[in-house]
């Protein structure tokens, strides 16, 4: 393995040279992305996100296998699509827009709102009423997004706000906005300015299909820059009752806990095809008992709370690891943050608190066991 974690602070990486912090990723890998110096750069500091070894997963995989998780999930509004709305909002405002418009399982909503109002747009969000989780929709609503909660699921709220900004003056920010992917592959440069190459494998939760073409974008774009001397195989994972890119058709009722990639038609199907062709990876399901296993194991045994959606990249691992090559070094991406969605936590974690217990060290000591 050519990678080592001791270039860490190689001066491939951006933030390495000899600035004190870091700039928000549009200025760190400004010379990869289309803008120029009359773009307004509308920022809050997204990206740099920790690569962190889990131990606990790797033991599992075995092989003396190296895995890391992207952990994305500690964005500015707690998920990777800031990397992506950064980028769209800032080329939306040198536009002239006043109005972003997209259609979200959550997340898609909390990052444009708080990048558009930041950017003094209007934001309007088209959800699936009943299937966002709390704290995305709190997001929304407190960043200041007008949120349109829909009888239907995201796919029909997807082909809607496609229509409107066709023939409305809003600028559609969802996925298949190409400045989004431009902004949402600079977590693969990360990734190998870290890692000194790229990873043997990308393990990624698939909704959309945008991060998984993105990520593409960016590790092929390094190899071309000489930057890394491999490209990874990506490995993409769908929910079981959220998976047409495994059936190869579109599912009209797509269910699963993880709402975040409960999407039956994903948008960027061909290229996310593509992708998985030109990296000899794979897509493969995921069930909602294989998400919550991987949601606890890396809560409780790696201290890493990320939201469901994204535990499907190491339950997906961990599925096929007899696959994993000897001495491999996997990364796993963390696409969202725990504390998006308390209630998935509390109802899931196998674990309860004790209520009702008297405020003196007696009740407390006899209640540890002590
Ligand atoms: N993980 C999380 C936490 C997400 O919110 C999403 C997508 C994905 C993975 C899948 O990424 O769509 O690029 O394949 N969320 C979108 C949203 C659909 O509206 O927030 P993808």
């Amino acid at each position: 393995m050519a990678s080592s974690l001791s270039v860490v602070n190689s001066p491939a990486s951006p933030h390495a040279l000899g600035r004190t912090s870091w700039p928000g990723l549009i200025e760190a890998y400004r010379p990869y992305l289309p803008v120029t110096a009359a773009t307004p750069v509308v920022t809050l500091l997204e990206g740099n996100t920790p690569l962190i070894p889990v131990p606990a997963v790797a033991q599992r995989v075995g092989k003396g296998v190296r895995v890391f998780v992207k952990y994305d999930g500690l964005n500015p509004t707690g998920s990777f699509k800031d990397r992506g709305m950064t980028l769209a909002i800032s080329k939306a405002k040198e536009a002239g827009a006043f109005a972003v418009i997209c259609a979200s399982t959550g997340n898609t909503s909390a990052a444009a709102a708080a990048y558009a109002r930041r950017g003094g747009m209007r934001a309007f969000v088209l959800i699936p009423d009943g299937y966002v989780a709390l704290g995305k929709l709190a997001q929304a609503l407190v960043y200041g997004a007008e949120v349109l909660a829909i009888k239907g699921n995201f796919d029909d709220a997807f082909s809607i706000v496609r229509e409107m900004a066709l023939s409305y003056p809003v600028t559609l920010v969802n996925s298949v906005n190409p400045y989004r992917l431009e902004g949402q592959k600079t977590s693969a440069f990360e990734i190998v300015d870290v890692l000194g190459d790229a990873p043997d494998w990308l393990c990624i939760p698939v909704g959309n299909a945008g991060n998984i073409t993105a990520y593409w974008m960016g590790f092929c774009q390094y190899h071309q820059e000489g930057k890394c001397d491999r490209l990874p195989r990506m490995m993409g994972f769908q929910a079981a009752g959220a998976a047409p890119l495994i059936s190869g058709k579109p599912v009209a009722n797509p269910e699963t806990l993880a709402t975040a990639i409960r999407i039956g038609n994903p948008a960027n199907w061909e290229k996310a095809i593509a992708v998985q062709q030109a990296s000899q990876g794979q897509f493969t399901a995921v069930t909602d008992d294989e998400i919550l296993e991987a949601y606890r194991l890396l809560a409780s045994e790696e201290g890493i709370f990320c939201e469901p959606a994204s535990a499907s990249s190491v339950a997906g691992l961990l599925k096929v690891k007899d696959q994993v090559p000897s001495g491999a070094t996997v990364v796993c991406v963390l696409t969202g943050n725990g504390l998006k969605d308390p209630d998935s936590a509390i109802k899931h974690c196998n674990n309860q608190f004790k209520p009702g217990i008297e405020p003196t060290l007696e009740a407390v000591v006899q209640m540890m066991g002590f």
